[in-house]
């Protein structure tokens, strides 16, 4: 790996040249299989993650039918950071869901890396957090006010937002099973199929070689505003 590569990835964009290579020399690469757990929730933890290739899932575990999938992060997302930065246990399980790279940073290089005046670095974290507890609002608000209909275009069209554009639609990024849609969308395999077979009807989506396909996002966004 290349100091370009790394340059590249949001989180370090914001580094000056001299921490750039610094973290270059410290930090460790780890590769994981599909399936693979990364940790557990509730661990303890000395260490956060940049995913550098592949899909790593962020769930909490659950021995009942419904489990709930937080997100999945892509290339340059970050995870494992609130642990280190609360100084508590982890807060969600992660796991890699397809073959996966990550850069790994101690704990302690982590705070030395914030507290050397890094305003950009810690704007970046900040910018991100605030993204986060944007979609956790979102995701409240769904439980409370949107049927299943509506959680499920709302989790589409989220997915979406990272997809490819053609043919007049999106193109989700990744492939997704129904169950990998059921636990982000905190519901269980039969209503997920009823509510995407709903939306196939009034060609609203598509499934493409392994691939949903938003064909017209317009109108499954107002889906997602409808109310229970
Ligand atoms: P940590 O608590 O150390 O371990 C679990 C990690 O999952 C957590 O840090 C965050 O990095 C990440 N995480 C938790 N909740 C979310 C979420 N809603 N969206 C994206 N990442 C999350």
């Amino acid at each position: 790996m290349s100091l370009s590569v790394l340059r590249r990835v949001p989180f370090f964009a914001k580094l000056q040249t001299a921490d750039l290579k610094e973290v270059y020399k410290i930090s460790r690469i780890r590769e994981y299989g599909p399936g693979e757990p990364i940790f557990a929730k509730a661990a303890s933890a000395e260490q956060m993650f940049i995913v550098l290739s592949g899909r790593v899932k962020i769930y909490t575990p659950s021995s009942s039918k419904k489990r709930k999938t937080f997100a999945y992060l892509q290339p340059g997302d970050f995870f494992g950071e609130m642990a280190l930065l609360e100084g508590k246990p982890r807060s969600a399980s992660a796991e890699a869901s397809a073959y996966t790279k990550l850069l790994m940073i101690t704990k302690r290089d982590f705070q030395r890396l914030l507290t050397r005046d890094h305003p950009r670095l810690s704007i970046y974290l900040l910018k991100v957090f605030s993204e986060r507890l944007r979609r956790a609002n979102e995701e409240i608000e769904g439980f409370l006010f949107r049927n299943i209909l509506g959680r499920v275009a709302k989790t589409l069209n989220d997915l979406g937002k990272r997809g490819e554009k053609k043919r007049g639609g999106v193109e989700l990024p990744e492939h997704y099973t129904q169950q990998e849609l059921a636990d982000l969308v905190g519901t269980t395999r039969e209503p997920l199929t009823r509510a995407l077979s709903a939306l196939r009807r009034a060609q609203l989506i598509d499934h493409v070689d392994g691939r949903y396909f938003i064909k017209d996002p317009d109108k499954l966004n107002s889906l997602c505003l409808i109310e229970a």
